[in-house]
């Protein structure tokens, strides 16, 4: 890239744009070789404005490149959110009998007669891989006035039935939807009078089936709802999910209705999604989610741009004590950033004892440790330290409780709610505890038991703060393995 990405704050190796305003990832889908991201995009100002599609490709979901703006609002409105597709059989007519991608988006319309803004479905395809696009001149293809909030359709081909099937946010449901041809939709049911969080408007879901770990060849259906903040509540913005049965109309969870299932237990993971078509021999279901929170979204101390994707992530289900739970991990292809290691095996450390990790610097990190309790009330690492300061990622022994604490992280002052500590129960498998985290210029990502608990949190520590800290609590910890790489950036190739 010939872009410098060199700003404080900016993500050194997740994606962000060169310029102005970022939210939800669109139109996730892999065609000939890329991996598209699209994305919700104001490209005249760093604040949410009237949305369109950016767009990003990559070959292996760690190197991005930027390509001009996918889809401008018309005369049907912005462009919201939405999903893409390959449509292989030309079931919409679109592509002579060929195929091509058809992203299926929701148009938010301000310029009604009552002032009230209108949200339908819509359609626009692509037969040069996603390079230029053509709004159907059908637009809109589903349309409901009983809905307000009616928006981000996800498409996916329905294998057993043969056929397109959508689920769709409406107020706080999730509605489901099939078409032979993308264009002429049918109401199935509706999901959610009962079930899950209902602290703020439902928006984004997501629909799929995952193999669930064991080798039974069981398999779950696992529908994803991110959830818009409410004012009483801190956390914000979040994303929960299900897990249960779909026929192809109609989702039933297998939890009973008050469960609630976080997909991250940080604060900044929203509106994530997962990859169309990903081919069968890969088979992955690869996750990405926008690194924000509604609550202070538009007050981030960047300049040139604002806001950033998570990592890209493989999603599975793994069977815990309560149930079938996602886990989730970033894609194996980040290996290929690690540079510089520091590695140490079976060492015993003592609360007390010197800074293991005193020589290592540096705010672009990844760390993998094993870690045996053996006693410590406590343990973790501070991250882009300096002076007292920094992002604390430990593991409270005594209450089997995995945290993220960056209340001296650095700027917090753009939101009274920023500052905060949060984490997730996460009981040790026999005595071992395994993390991974992920430091980046302005982020945190902890994956705690292979992937039980993720943990996404943006931080504003600015280039001063390099220093690496592993401590320990009343007692001891047994270092089983910790390796800890230091990461290079996508953008200087
Ligand atoms: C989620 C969301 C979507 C909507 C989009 C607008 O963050 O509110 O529901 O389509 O952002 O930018």
């Amino acid at each position: 890239s010939t872009k410098s990405y060199s700003e404080t704050f900016r993500p050194q190796f997740h994606y962000s744009p060169e310029a102005n305003w970022l939210n939800d990832p669109n139109g996730l889908v892999w065609y000939e070789g890329e991996y598209h991201l699209f994305y919700q995009h104001h490209p005249h100002s760093t604040v949410w404005g009237p949305m369109h599609w950016g767009h990003a490709v990559s070959k292996d979901l760690v190197y991005w490149e930027e390509l001009p703006i996918a889809l401008w609002p018309d005369h049907n409105g912005a462009i919201f959110s939405g999903s893409a597709v390959v449509d292989w059989h030309d079931t919409t007519g679109f592509f002579n009998g060929g195929s091509g991608l058809v992203a299926v988006f929701t148009h938010h319309d301000t310029q009604t007669p009552s002032g009230v803004p209108r949200q339908s479905q819509s359609l626009a395809y692509s037969s040069d891989k996603g390079r230029t696009w053509t709004m159907y001149e059908g637009n809109p293809v589903l349309e409901d006035e009983r809905h307000v909030d009616y928006r981000d359709p996800k498409v996916f081909w329905d294998s057993e039935r043969e056929r397109w099937a959508m689920v769709l946010a409406a107020g706080q449901r999730i509605l489901f939807y099939h078409s032979p041809d993308l264009i002429h939709w049918s109401f199935g049911s509706e999901f959610g009078a009962s079930e899950g969080s209902h602290d703020g408007v439902w928006e984004c879901p997501d629909l799929f089936r995952l193999p669930v770990d064991g080798g039974s060849g069981e398999s779950k259906w696992v529908l994803i709802v991110s959830i818009g903040p409410s004012d009483e509540l801190a956390e914000g913005s979040r994303t929960q999910y299900f897990v249960g049965e779909y026929d192809g109309v109609s989702f039933v969870s297998d939890n009973p209705p008050d469960t609630v299932l976080w997909l991250d237990h940080g604060r900044d993971n929203y509106a994530g999604v997962t990859w169309s078509d990903v081919p069968a021999q890969d088979g992955r279901r690869l996750f990405i989610g926008w690194m924000n929170n509604w609550k202070y979204a538009n007050l981030l101390p960047t300049e040139a741009w604002r806001g950033a994707m998570t990592l890209p992530r493989e999603l599975g289900l793994a069977v815990c004590e309560d149930g079938v739970r996602l886990r989730q991990m970033p894609v194996k292809e980040l290996e290929a950033l690690r540079e510089k290691e520091f590695r140490i095996n079976h060492a015993v450390i003592n609360a007390g004892d010197g800074n293991l990790l005193q020589d290592i610097h540096g705010s672009a990190l990844e760390i993998e440790a094993e870690i045996k309790l053996t006693g410590a009330s406590a343990f973790g690492f501070r991250i882009h330290g300096s002076a007292g300061q920094g992002t604390v990622i430990g593991y409270d022994a005594s209450r089997s409780y995995v945290f993220i604490d960056r209340r001296n992280a650095g700027i917090s002052d753009f939101h009274p709610d920023f500052s905060c500590e949060h984490g997730a129960d996460l009981k040790p498998s026999g005595d071992i505890l395994k993390l991974r985290i992920f430091a980046d210029h302005s982020s945190v990502e902890v994956f705690a038991g292979d992937g039980r608990v993720a943990l996404t949190d943006q931080v504003f520590p600015g280039p001063e703060h390099q220093n690496l800290e592993l401590y320990v609590q009343e007692g001891s910890i047994e270092i089983i393995s910790l390796h800890v790489y230091g990461l290079k950036s996508i953008w200087d190739s």
